[in-house]
């Protein structure tokens, strides 16, 4: 069953075509993986489709029915969740605490707020860390805590804006495990943007390659990796691609 699906999608920003008619779809279960240069409109797509704010025109589907438009937290509500490429934690508030508003933020009440919270803080890996002011933590745990709050809204659909940015690569490991977990055990739908090319080839199911707001290229993770137009737009021009 396809559980999110984007329809010629564009986005302009003043002048700008940020997106010129996106297509993508994803089926219960399944991960996808976004690629393309910087500026190519990746996270314009996920503003697009998390309700950060409307598509210019096009369509975005959640279970078959319409949500364009739709603001974020209707979305949450429906199982859509996403973490930023630029965290935006409380920073004066623990990470238990900035855990536990994403879990209240998805109607979790009362004791749930905390199991929730906290299985998340769990999970991700934070749990000593919880205590401490958001504002202070190292930049590898900065990005745990935006992917712990995802959890906590438990979603069924989740949108990772380069999630490994920033973390050397003896913390990716941990992160990717963890999403794998995700779908194994939860059968989470996952689209992620990464620039990390062995993190795309170890989850993808399906890649699409975005350059200048258009879908130059989508398939397995292989033969759009290897596709000329993809090394000669993107991958050739890449020191970040190892
Ligand atoms: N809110 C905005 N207002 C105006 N222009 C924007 C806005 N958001 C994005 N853009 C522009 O849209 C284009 C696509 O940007 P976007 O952030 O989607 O790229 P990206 O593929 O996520 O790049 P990166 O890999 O660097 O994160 C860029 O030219 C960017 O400057
Ligand atoms: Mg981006």
């Amino acid at each position: 069953m396809t559980v999110l699906e984007a329809t010629a999608v564009t986005k302009s920003f003043r002048g700008l075509q940020a997106l010129r008619g996106v297509d993508i779809s994803v089926e219960e279960g399944q991960i996808l993986g976004i690629i393309g240069a910087n500026g190519a409109g990746k996270t314009t797509l996920f503003n697009c489709i998390t309700g950060a704010f409307a598509p210019t025109s096009g369509r975005v589907t959640l279970d078959g029915e319409d949500v364009t438009g739709l603001p974020a937290h209707q979305l949450a509500r429906r199982g859509m969740v996403r973490t930023f490429q630029l965290m935006r934690p409380f920073a004066t508030m623990s990470v238990l605490e900035n855990v536990e508003i994403a879990a209240m933020s998805r109607g979790a009440r009362g004791a749930d707020v905390r199991r929730e919270a906290a299985r998340a803080v769990e999970r991700t890996g934070l749990a000593e860390w919880a205590g401490r002011r958001s504002g202070s933590l190292p930049a590898g745990m900065q990005k745990r805590l935006e992917l712990a709050r995802a959890l906590a809204m438990r979603p069924r659909v989740l949108l990772l804006d380069e999630v490994l940015a920033g973390l050397v690569p003896a913390e990716r490991a941990p992160v990717l495990d963890l999403l794998e977990d995700l779908r194994r055990q939860e059968g989470t739908t996952m689209v992620f943007i990464e620039h990390i090319m062995a993190a795309v080839r170890r989850l993808s199911d399906h890649v699409v390659m975005m350059d200048q707001g258009a879908v130059l290229a989508r398939g397995d993770a292989e033969s759009v990796l290897s596709d000329p137009k993809v090394v000669e737009a993107y991958l050739g021009k890449e020191t970040r691609s190892a």
